[in-house]
Order: structure tokens, then sequence, then C-alpha cells
């Protein structure tokens, strides 16, 4: 394990967030992963963020909220086998199914928060959310709006678009390549 500069590896998180990388959850003894293509790294109270947008209906939301933390795990090569992975893992919810054992993910105990490192998408980013806000629907330009939460499929779906996003900050507090 290879702790990192978060700053030195921004290129290769952005890159591959835009194609999709996991958020990893553990509440007691549900450990459960999702994929996510929206967030950033950012600064703010003088703290470095992983910024997350999770909507509503994800059980991945419901694990924040009980736990407050969660890891991003990044791939640093995107093999076949893995971008099947975060595939199956953005198109079904965990909630009653154990996504990462379905996909053969080896987990690694994380060093400062109960969710799980993934050895195979060994960039890990360790996060505790010290801040979260939900989005003013007021304030989504209406064609954003209408792209994004159009209201036809239901909350509980993994394609789900009706239900708005909450924005979790979490404060990265350890970064790590496994
Ligand atoms: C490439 C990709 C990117 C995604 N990005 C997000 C995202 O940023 N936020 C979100 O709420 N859902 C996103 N999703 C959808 C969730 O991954 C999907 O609904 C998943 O089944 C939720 O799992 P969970 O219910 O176990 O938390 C994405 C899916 C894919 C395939």
């Amino acid at each position: 394990m290879k702790q990192i500069d978060v700053f030195e590896y921004l290129p290769q998180i952005m890159i591959e967030l835009k194609k999709g990388i996991l958020v990893n959850t553990k509440n007691g003894d549900k450990t459960n992963s999702m994929t996510i293509a929206w967030g950033q790294v950012g600064i703010e109270w003088r703290k470095l963020f992983f910024t997350t947008y999770i909507r509503h209906g994800r059980f991945t939301h419901e694990q924040i909220e009980n736990t407050k933390e969660f890891t991003v795990s990044v791939p640093l090569e995107r093999t076949p086998e893995i971008a099947k992975a975060i595939a199956y893992i953005g198109s079904r919810s965990g909630r009653n199914i154990n996504k990462l054992a379905d996909c053969n993910l080896t987990l690694i105990d994380g060093i400062e928060v109960n969710s799980p490192a993934i050895k195979e998408i060994p960039l890990t980013l360790e996060c505790k959310v010290i801040y979260s806000q939900e989005q003013e629907i007021d304030k989504i330009p209406v064609e954003l709006k209408e792209q994004f939460y159009p209201q036809n499929v239901d909350s509980t779906a993994p394609m789900a678009n009706r239900d708005y996003h909450t924005v979790y900050y979490g404060e990265i507090v350890q970064a790590y390549i496994l």
C-alpha cells in the first residue's frame, strides 16, 4: 500500500470518474458499492473533499445517511473485467444482493473508516462526511430538470430519475494505492 498525494492523481481520478468509479459503504455487516460519474475533488474550509451526488432512492443514500462515511475506488487500469464490474454495480441496487461478492471483488479493511477498499480497483480515497446538502430544485435550470429528473422512473429502480440528489462532502482522510 502506497499513500498518495491526491493532487498528483487528479487527472486519473477525473478521467476515470467520467467513465464510472465506485463509492463503497459499510453499515454494520452490510457492505455495498455503487457506480458514480458525478463528483469532484475540491477544497472548502481549508479541507480536501471528495464530493459525490447521490439520488435519494439509492441504497447507498441510506448507507451514507446512517454511517456518514464512504470510500471511493478508482481503477488504474480499466480491464474488461473491471469495466464489467463497474457496469454491474451501477445497474442494480445492493439492497437485497451483494454486488461486490457477485463481481468477485476482494475487500480490504479501511484504515480510518469502516467502508472497505477494493484490491482490484486500487486507488482509494477514504472519506468522512462532514457536510451534506439537498440540491435546491427551484435553482436547477428547467432544461436540466427535464433531462435529469423526468419523473417517469420509480425511485426504487436502479435507473431511477424521479428523485433529486443529496450532495455529500466527504473529507479525504486517507488516500492510497493498494
Ligand atoms: C456510469 C454510471 C454512473 C452513475 N453515476 C451516478 C451518480 O453519480 N449518482 C447517482 O445517484 N447514481 C449514479 N448511477 C446509478 C447508480 O450507480 C445505480 O442506481 C446503482 O444501482 C445504485 O446502487 P445502490 O442502490 O446499491 O446504491 C450511475 C450509474 C452508472 C452506470
